[in-house]
């Protein structure tokens, strides 16, 4: 599956969409107030050409009863609209996409009523496309020159969670939900203002509408623009920061044109960056009522140049209403002593017999020369220079001996496609280089690997870490972002601690963490067994984080 892209592609304008985008770019900007003010009103109140199907099915709407909430110790039920671009089951290139399902379950579990709005790609599998029922349609103003486009809302619930898929043929046709810039910023454009349409239009008006990355960023924009006349304008903002590479930077005439937003909104405050380029991300941080970011850790580096990506000065001026939640897991499916997908499974009472069973069976399943008395070392990633795979090919040669295999999981830069493909030929037999998404595979390897390898340039939050460590397996990672927050480093003297770090961005670093590692495993099983039973026994739900973001959601509604 194609990884989150944030490059302007080279491509010239070909469709019909291109064309009138450029076309547009030639028109002079200024408009005057009053065109401005019909503009967004007319995007406020869609027209509606179409009738919904069906009466709105979400869950009612619990009065905010102090009383009630006293008696019962159950905190105020908030309505919350979470919008983003990716989510397990439906479509997933990596951790957004398992948030995206985790976090509202969980919060919907803690007395919220939640309802998940995603735009309906091609690529979702059929046996959910079969499922969903029409909701309605209308057409909604979208460009600066009143161009529209129809929104169709295809609805689906699922334990106890409402799924809104915002359909248009035209944006969300092609297989992947992430392609070239040229293509990504209209469609996430049109999907930012056709979120709040669609609320708009069922007349589900949240507390909170709670947006996640560049491709939702432009919802507080619109809101407190175009959508300041509507019901939802009494909803409050989040935005949450999963990985701050990626911004939907393009010029100004171009993010101007698709989005139909006022002049005001590209100044240097907002979208503006540079001398004639927009970042959508930037605008949604400074129109946010709150941001937050995937780890405590994370939300402190991005203040800094280094992982700032440019953006640190912005938030730095906005650190006031910045908070980092770390992640958690989903352990309904993240559970070895029930996941169908594993060979066999375990839990804390019979994890050292167990899990030599699935790791001989994933040797005989990829091919690796079949022993316990190797030490396996996996790697499931999105293959990017942010996870620190420079690191991995400088000293794979010195961490390959008769008694290490080496099995990554990914897809991504060809760059590093080959080079894992190059060590599988070289060391046949004890590298597998699965270049490939494979969800079953993922799961077999976090079961059946004795260390996960996460050595990240950096690393907002990572899940592969929580979920190797909830299977038993040592994670060895780099102290960066949430990374540095969920994993403690091992203590020989004290014989605590749940994994492998090093600090610095520095292979011989990496090397030794990894060597610290195997002469535990190697030289005190019994210290390296008991890390195992540790780490199954971390608590590493979604449960805590929920509540937070729930805290925060009251918080701002109070
Ligand atoms: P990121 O979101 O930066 O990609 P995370 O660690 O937060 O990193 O999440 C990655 C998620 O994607 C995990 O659920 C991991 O198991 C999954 N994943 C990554 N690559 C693959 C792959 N090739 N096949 C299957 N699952 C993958
Ligand atoms: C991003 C980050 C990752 C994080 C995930 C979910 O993709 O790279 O660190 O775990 O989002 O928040």
């Amino acid at each position: 599956m194609a990884k989150r892209k944030n490059v302007k592609s080279g491509k010239k304008p070909g469709t019909p969409l291109e064309k009138a985008a450029a076309e547009y770019r030639e028109q002079p900007v200024q408009k005057d107030a009053t065109e401005e003010m019909t503009a967004e009103i007319s995007a406020a109140e869609p027209k509606v050409t179409e009738v919904a199907a069906d009466e709105p099915s979400t869950a009612k709407i619990v009065e905010d009863s102090p009383a009630v909430a006293k008696e019962t110790c159950v905190p105020p039920r908030r309505s919350v609209a979470f919008i983003g671009s990716e989510c397990y089951p439906f479509v997933k290139t990596g951790g957004l996409g398992d948030v995206m399902y985790a976090l509202p379950k969980e919060l919907a579990k803690q007395n919220c009523d939640v309802k998940v709005i995603l735009p309906r790609y091609k690529c979702i599998p059929w046996e959910y496309q079969t499922k969903m029922i029409f909701r309605g349609g209308f057409q909604m103003d979208l460009c600066a020159d009143g161009r529209s486009f129809h929104v169709a809302i295809m609805e689906y619930v699922w334990d106890g969670v409402v799924y809104d898929f915002i359909d248009n043929e035209e944006f969300f046709s092609y297989g992947n939900p992430y392609t070239n810039l040229i293509d990504d910023i209209p469609r996430f454009c049109y999907f930012a203002k056709a979120a709040l349409a669609a609320l708009n239009y069922m007349d589900w008006i949240p507390d909170i509408i709670h947006c996640h990355d560049w491709q939702a960023a432009l919802v507080p924009v619109y809101l407190r623009t175009q959508f300041v006349q509507t019901k939802l304008t009494t909803a409050k903002t989040i935005l949450t920061i999963h990985n701050l590479r990626f911004q939907g930077i393009y010029d100004i005439p171009t993010i101007r044109y698709w989005s139909g937003l006022p002049d005001y909104v590209f100044n240097m405050g907002a979208l503006k960056v540079g001398d004639r380029d927009a970042n959508m991300l930037k605008g949604g941080l400074a129109y946010a009522n709150f941001i937050t970011t995937v780890s405590q850790t994370y939300a402190e580096e991005i203040q800094c140049a280094y992982y700032g990506e440019t953006l640190d000065s912005h938030l730095r001026y906005h650190s006031g209403k910045l908070r980092g939640i770390v992640n958690g897991i989903d352990c309904d499916i993240w559970n070895p002593s029930t996941d169908a997908r594993l060979y066999k499974n375990y839990d804390i009472s019979n994890v050292l017999d167990k899990k030599k069973e699935n790791k001989h069976r994933l040797q005989e399943e990829l091919g690796l020369v079949q022993g316990d008395n190797k030490f396996v070392i996996g790697l499931i990633s999105r293959l990017t220079n942010q996870k620190g795979l420079d690191l991995v090919n400088m000293i794979l040669p010195q961490v390959m001996d008769e008694h290490t295999q080496f099995i990554v999981l990914g897809t991504g830069d060809r760059v590093y496609e080959d080079s894992f493909r190059y060590y599988e030929n070289a060391y046949t037999g004890n590298v597998c280089s699965n270049i490939m998404y494979d969800e079953t595979r993922a799961h077999r390897i976090y079961a059946g690997a004795d260390a996960l390898l996460v050595p990240s340039q950096f690393e907002p939050c990572g899940l592969t870490q929580l979920i190797a460590m909830h299977y038993g397996t040592i994670p060895i990672v780099r102290e960066t972002g949430g990374l540095k927050d969920t994993v403690e480093p091992y203590n020989m003297y004290s014989n605590r601690g749940n994994g492998f770090t090093f600090d610095r961005y520095d292979a011989g670093l990496l090397l030794d963490a990894i060597n610290r590692a195997k002469i535990l495993y190697f030289e005190h099983r019994r210290c390296w067994d008991e890390m195992v039973q540790r780490d199954m026994d971390k608590n590493l739900s979604w449960e805590n984080s929920a509540k937070q973001y729930r805290d925060l959601y009251l918080d701002l509604t109070r």
